[in-house]
């Protein structure tokens, strides 16, 4: 049986990057609501400690900062149980007008963060026999959508990282997920103002954050026996712009 209690996480630590806005602040929100002590990374948090949330001031795509972070929920709140990388960017371009930098900066943080929290904390999670990555992905992660040369590099890489760490944490009762989320409603469609380019979803439309933490909750307070592998969302009414 799953646990169906009002707080299936009590007792538990969770850790998700991105969490300062967006979908990752309403995985954050869900899993403390859920009985959970979350630790939040992200650039903009100040560094502290109330209401069982503890906020880190870390950019995930710095190595240093990484293990820094990590280290020091290890030594002050133990082995998180629960891991969400969430922490990415977005933008729509055509491949000629990407910068190498804009590209860099997109495999950095989409891909080589999650890498690196991943790398850091694994070894605990098998050690300890337990534990559940969460990997935030998107329908870019398997559909090809114009101007997204950089963001479909670093979501379909971090499927096929998804992938690998499902085989090499088989058996070790380590879980993972993907959850693959069409557009939904967040900052990170500010600078691009779908309500006023004709094909795309409107913002009305979208997904909201709630339902992709939903969706994690979800999967990570299924029975132990239980593998959600993946979780794909759209909105009802979409538009797949070409
Ligand atoms: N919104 C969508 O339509 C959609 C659809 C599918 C998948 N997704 C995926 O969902 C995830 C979250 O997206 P969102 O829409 O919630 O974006 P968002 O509202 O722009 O939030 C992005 C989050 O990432 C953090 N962040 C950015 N750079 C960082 C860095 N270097 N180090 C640490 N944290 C950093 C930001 O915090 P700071 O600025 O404080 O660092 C913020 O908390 C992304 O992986 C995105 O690809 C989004």
């Amino acid at each position: 049986m799953s646990d169906a209690s009002p707080a299936p996480l009590a007792g538990k630590l969770a850790l998700v990057t991105g969490a300062s806005r967006g979908i990752g602040l309403a995985v954050a929100e869900l899993l403390l609501a859920a009985g959970a002590h979350v630790v939040r990374l992200a650039r903009s948090l100040v560094d502290g400690t109330a209401n069982g949330r503890t906020d880190l001031r870390c950019d995930v795509t710095d190595p240093a900062a990484v293990e820094r972070a990590v280290g020091r929920v290890l030594t002050d709140l133990g082995v998180p149980d629960i891991v969400v990388n969430n922490a990415g960017i977005f933008f729509i371009k055509p491949v000629a007008e990407t910068t190498p930098d804009e590209f860099a900066r997109t495999i950095a943080l989409n891909l080589m963060a999650p890498f690196l929290v991943t790398r850091a904390l694994v070894p605990h999670l098998v050690r300890r026999g337990a534990g559940h990555l969460v990997t935030i992905g998107s329908i870019s992660d398997h559909v090809a959508f114009t101007g997204s040369t950089a963001y479909a590099a670093s979501k379909f890489g971090l499927r096929g990282m998804h992938e690998v760490l499902r085989a090499e944490l088989a058996r070790t009762g380590v879980r993972t997920t993907i959850v693959s989320p069409g557009p939904v409603d967040t900052p990170i469609w500010d600078p691009i103002d779908p309500d006023a380019r004709p094909g795309f979803t409107k913002r009305s439309a979208m997904l909201q954050a709630g339902d992709v933490a939903e969706a994690v909750l979800f999967a990570v307070t299924r029975a132990p026996r239980v593998d959600v592998t993946e979780v794909r969302l759209l909105p009802t009414v979409y538009t797949l712009r070409g």
